[in-house]
């Protein structure tokens, strides 16, 4: 089941996100002001997480996504990816971005699969050596 996180939920994310991310640090994705977070649970445990931040001009960065290691290979990121996309297309945004890293096989077969495409931004917002991936909505 996934579901809007709320500010109840920052020790379970933060300790799924040691997990997904380790040594890495996270960088904002707790920013409930600004951004907009879902969390997952199956039997009582929460298995996975994703947030997106607003960019400019409805233009939103899909930041993060972690599906626990036991939870692994369920479809859980196109679930959350499905979610975002309903939830920004009823909230009028005109496009997310994101990006993945090249060793990241998985992570970006699921988004390209979710109807992201792939582009060279002119100026990109994380540095170049990333696939960086789109998708409009209007
Ligand atoms: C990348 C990630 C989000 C994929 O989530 P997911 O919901 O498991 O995605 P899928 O269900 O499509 O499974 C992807 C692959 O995981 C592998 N997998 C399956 N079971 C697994 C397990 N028990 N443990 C590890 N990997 C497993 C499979 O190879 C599967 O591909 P397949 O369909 O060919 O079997 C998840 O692996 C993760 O959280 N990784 C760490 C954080 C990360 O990389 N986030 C994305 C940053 S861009």
């Amino acid at each position: 089941m996934i579901r809007r996180a709320t500010a109840d939920d920052v020790d379970a994310l933060e300790a799924m996100d040691r997990v997904c991310f380790p040594g890495d640090h996270p960088y904002g994705l707790w920013t409930w002001d600004r951004g907009v977070c879902w969390i997952a649970h199956h039997a009582g445990e929460a298995i996975g997480y994703s947030a997106a931040h607003p960019m400019k001009r409805g233009i939103w960065f899909f930041s993060r996504v972690g599906v626990m290691p036991a939870a692994r290979g369920w479809g859980l990121q196109r679930k959350f990816l499905a979610t975002l996309e309903r939830h920004g297309r009823r909230e009028g945004w005109r496009e997310i971005v994101t990006y993945t890293v090249p060793l990241n096989g998985w992570s970006t077969r699921n988004i390209l699969a979710a109807g992201y495409r792939t582009y060279e931004p002119k100026k990109s917002y994380v540095g170049y050596q990333v696939i960086h991936m789109r998708k409009k909505l209007a």
